[in-house]
């Protein structure tokens, strides 16, 4: 479903999902290579995945310290890739203290996802975000979230479990889906309640 305005919206917008779409790709190929798994590894998962542009609206604020933006949270999917048209995200470090992105023009952010966290066995972490905003002006951020298939069930690579226990359970879309509806106030992650307690 496009919208009629800008007219120009459709073509410029669908490109690019389509160019996001073969960096997710070229991605995955990476990332499966450092972990020393065949490039292809998840190559039938990735053809098959599903891909949401969301486009993020943040108006300017007039109390910038007491709101947020979006709350902390890490994304579900195997990758985020994110054009920002300003400063305004912040990531959480190992130290649990709030690192912003810096804004750099044309730059996109790539945010690891719970899939690939749990795929990895946890050699990989998703990154928990958060956005802030400013009572200067607004931003706007194109988040193209990419997961693995939503039928899919995700689970650690046999290659990099070996003969250990692997580091969490396995799930999938509708996993999720069933927790976030009944999780109203979510206090705990999504992917915590996979960690296996020997982790
Ligand atoms: C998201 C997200 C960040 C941003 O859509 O999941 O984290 O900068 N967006 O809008
Ligand atoms: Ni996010």
């Amino acid at each position: 479903m496009w919208p009629s305005n800008p007219p120009c919206y459709k073509d410029k917008v669908g490109k690019y999902a389509e160019a996001t779409h073969v960096l997710h790709k070229q991605l995955i190929e990476a990332i499966s290579e450092s972990l020393g798994l065949e490039k292809d590894y998840l190559q039938e998962q990735t053809e098959e995945g599903s891909q949401v542009m969301a486009v993020n609206c943040y108006p300017a604020c007039p109390e910038p310290e007491i709101t947020l933006g979006m709350p902390p949270h890490s994304d579900f999917g195997s990758l985020t890739i994110l054009l920002q048209s300003s400063q305004g995200l912040q990531i959480m470090d190992s130290n649990k203290n709030w690192i912003s992105v810096p804004y750099i023009e044309g730059a996109l952010i790539v945010q690891l996802g719970d899939q690939v966290e749990v795929m990895s066995n946890g050699i990989y972490k998703s990154v928990i975000h958060r956005v802030t905003v400013n009572k200067d002006y607004k931003r706007l951020s194109f988040a193209s979230l990419h997961s693995l298939p939503l039928h899919k069930r995700i689970s650690p690579a046999p290659e990099l479990v070996g003969n250990n226990a692997p580091a969490y359970g396995e799930f999938s879309f509708n996993d999720f889906l069933d927790y976030i509806s009944s999780n109203d106030c979510v206090q705990q992650r999504f992917i915590d309640t996979l960690k296996k307690s020997n982790s």
